[in-house]
């Protein structure tokens, strides 16, 4: 169990150390996509993926033709960024940072996003006063956040029973919550916008996908070494009763619309 801050975070780099993250990423590219437009990210602006992973929205946002830094606290997430930013022929500068303590000075960008990464951080507060210390007063900060009530946070809850959080954790998943992110940017935030979106998770079958997430999301992979197959064999059968709750059904294709959040504030000026 992890109980402090620092140990939450260094359960995040082992986890997604243990992962290739090409299919999960693959899976996921379409919300920074999302995310670029809702932010009106364009070129010529400065912009900070924050908990980039291998880069989904950096190199999206670069290929837009903005200049962009892309942050995360995982050393091998780096390394994959900074390999993928070359390959696929863009400038990107690769930093590693946890996002509750951004190496950044005040008011250095246009916009500061993160998906599905800022939201996993142990302490909500201080993740949104960083998020808006970054940004230049007036402009943008995005995320694209799990919803509580969608299949991926009831997933990651469901996680919990295995790999307990810390009591002093709230959920990452209230970060899906229009009331509560409005709440954690309360005297941040001059505007603040909504809206539920979705990522199409297609299987040939529910054992496939619970299979799938097996291998590529990373603290499955972590609770399969860490809790030994039989207990990984119980994880297991409590994804398959999520998924069929999700309408799977057993040796049949199934298709989960995976809801989230798309965040968009403009720091006040
Ligand atoms: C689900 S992945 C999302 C990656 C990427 N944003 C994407 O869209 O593919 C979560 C990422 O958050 C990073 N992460 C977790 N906790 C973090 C923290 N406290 N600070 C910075 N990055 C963190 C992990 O290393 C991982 O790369």
């Amino acid at each position: 169990m992890s109980s402090t801050p620092e140990e939450v975070k260094s359960t995040a780099r082992k986890a997604w150390s243990a992962v290739s993250y090409d299919a999960l990423g693959a899976l996921l590219l379409p919300a920074a996509v999302r995310l670029v437009d809702a932010c009106a990210i364009s070129a010529g602006q400065e912009i900070l993926d924050v908990a980039a992973g291998h880069g989904n929205l950096a190199i999206t946002a670069a290929a837009e033709g903005a200049a962009v830094t892309a942050s995360d606290i995982t050393p091998a997430m780096v390394e994959r960024g900074m390999a993928r930013s070359v390959e696929e022929g863009v400038e990107i500068d690769w930093v590693e940072a946890d996002v509750e303590q951004l190496p950044f000075e005040d008011a250095s960008f246009d916009c500061v996003a993160s998906v599905f990464g800022a939201m996993l951080a142990p302490q909500p507060e201080r993740v949104a006063a960083e998020l808006f210390r970054v940004v230049r007063p007036g402009n943008t900060v995005g995320m694209a956040n799990w919803v509580p009530d969608g299949f991926i946070a009831r997933l990651l809850e469901a996680r919990e029973q295995f790999l307990s959080r810390p009591d002093w954790m709230s959920s990452p998943t209230l970060w899906g919550d229009p009331d509560v992110v409005a709440e954690r940017f309360d005297g941040l935030a001059g505007s603040l916008t909504t809206e539920r979106d979705s990522l199409r998770c297609e299987f040939d079958s529910p054992e496939e996908m619970a299979d799938w997430f097996s291998r590529n999301a990373g603290n499955e992979v972590l609770a399969r070494e860490r809790l030994g197959e039989a207990v990984y064999g119980e994880m297991r059968e409590s994804m398959l009763g999520l998924i069929s709750e999700f309408g799977g059904v057993a040796g049949q294709p199934v298709a989960i619309d995976c809801e989230y959040l798309v965040v968009v504030a403009r720091r006040r000026g």
